[in-house]
């Protein structure tokens, strides 16, 4: 028996632990759901219509998970703090942005570990993007 059995699969992605796209999407739209309700948040976006907005950020952590790369052949490299210089990001809008993206996560209900990393993730995103005291 070789070493080049090519019966055992490629390790699951977390983007394939998660449960794929209809779990990001799930997420995004109750993100969304919130931001649209969000006076603060709802004021920056350029777009009266969040839907656009909604598929980029869904695009994007698809992307980022380990999913398809569309985001990328879309939009390019991500660079994220570049594209959120137009947009004042202050530590209120930090704290908003992660209120409404905590009961996305909480409408997927993913397993603990899967929470907490996502969670991690978006906390040190969300952090890194301020770009404004305020
Ligand atoms: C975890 C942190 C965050 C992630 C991963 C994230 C991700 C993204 C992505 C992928 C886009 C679309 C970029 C593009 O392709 O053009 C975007 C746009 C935007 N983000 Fe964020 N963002 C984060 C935090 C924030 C925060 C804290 C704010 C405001 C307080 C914010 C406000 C905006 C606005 C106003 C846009 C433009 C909407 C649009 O795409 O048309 N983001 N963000």
């Amino acid at each position: 028996m070789t070493e080049s059995q090519p019966t055992s699969a490629e390790p699951e992605t977390f983007y394939e632990a998660i449960g794929g796209r209809a779990t990001i999407e799930l997420i995004v739209d109750v993100f969304y759901q919130g931001v649209a309700q969000d006076e603060v948040l709802k004021a920056m976006y350029p777009e009266d219509d969040l839907g656009p907005a909604a598929e980029r950020l869904t695009l994007f952590f698809e992307q980022y998970w380990g999913g398809p790369n569309t985001y990328s052949q879309l939009r390019g490299h991500p660079r994220l703090r570049m594209r959120h210089a137009p947009y004042a990001v202050t530590e209120d809008g930090r704290d908003r942005w992660l209120k409404h993206f905590r009961e996305g996560l909480d409408a997927a209900r993913l397993e603990p570990e899967h929470d907490a990393q996502f969670w991690a993730y978006a906390q040190h995103a969300a952090n890194f993007m301020i770009n404004s005291p305020g």
